[in-house]
C-alpha cells in the first residue's frame, strides 16, 4: 500500500503493465496476419505463418479474456468493451478451427484471409480505442497486478503443450 503513491506518480507503464505485454504480444500477430492476409503469396508460405500464428493467438487470448476483458467487464464504463472483445475472440476461434478442417485450398485461402483480417481490426481497436480506454479507467497498481496475472495465465497455456515459442521462429515467416 504504502507504494501506491510512487506507483501513480510515475506516470509511465512498467513491463510490468498489462497493457505493455499485451503491446509486445500484438507484434508478432500482426506480422504474421501481414503474410495471411495476402493471397499474392504462396500458400506453402501462408500455411506456415497460419501454423505459427494459430497457437500463438491463443496463447495471447486466452490469458487477455481472462485478466484484461474480466477486469472491463467489472467496470461501468469499459464493460462493453470487454464483452465485445470476447466476441470477437470467439468469432477467430471458430474460425481458426473451421480453417483447420479445410482442405480446398481456394476455401483456405479465403478463410485464412478474412481470419487476418478480423483479428488485424480487432487488435486495431484494442490498441487505438480499448487499451487507452483501459488505462484512463485504471490505475497502475490495477495493471501490474493484470500483468501479473496474464503472465502467470499465459505461462500456464504455454506449459500444457502444443504452444512452443513461436517468436523463434519469427524469420520463417517473413521471407
Ligand atoms: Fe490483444
Ligand atoms: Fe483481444
Amino acid at each position: 500500500m504504502s507504494k501506491k503513491q510512487t506507483k501513480i506518480s510515475s506516470g509511465k507503464n512498467s513491463d510490468l503493465d498489462i497493457i505493455e505485454m499485451i503491446l509486445e504480444d500484438h507484434k508478432p500477430l500482426k506480422e504474421l496476419i501481414e503474410v495471411m492476409k495476402d493471397s499474392e503469396k504462396e500458400i506453402e508460405e501462408r500455411q506456415e505463418a497460419f501454423a505459427e500464428f494459430a497457437p500463438l493467438l491463443v496463447s495471447h487470448a486466452k490469458p487477455e479474456e481472462q485478466s484484461l476483458y474480466r477486469y472491463m467487464k467489472g467496470d461501468e464504463e469499459l464493460r462493453e468493451g470487454g464483452f465485445e472483445g470476447d466476441v470477437e475472440h470467439q468469432l477467430a476461434d471458430q474460425m481458426v478451427e473451421e480453417i483447420m478442417r479445410t482442405e480446398d485450398e481456394d476455401l483456405w485461402s479465403a478463410r485464412v484471409k478474412v481470419l487476418a483480417e478480423l483479428v488485424e481490426h480487432h487488435i486495431e481497436e484494442e490498441e487505438e480505442e480499448l487499451l487507452p480506454d483501459f488505462r484512463k479507467h485504471s490505475e497502475s497498481r490495477d495493471r501490474e497486478r493484470l500483468g501479473q496475472l496474464f503472465l502467470e495465465l499465459k505461462t500456464k497455456i504455454l506449459e500444457r503443450g502444443g504452444m512452443d515459442a513461436p517468436h523463434e521462429r519469427d524469420s520463417h515467416a517473413r521471407h
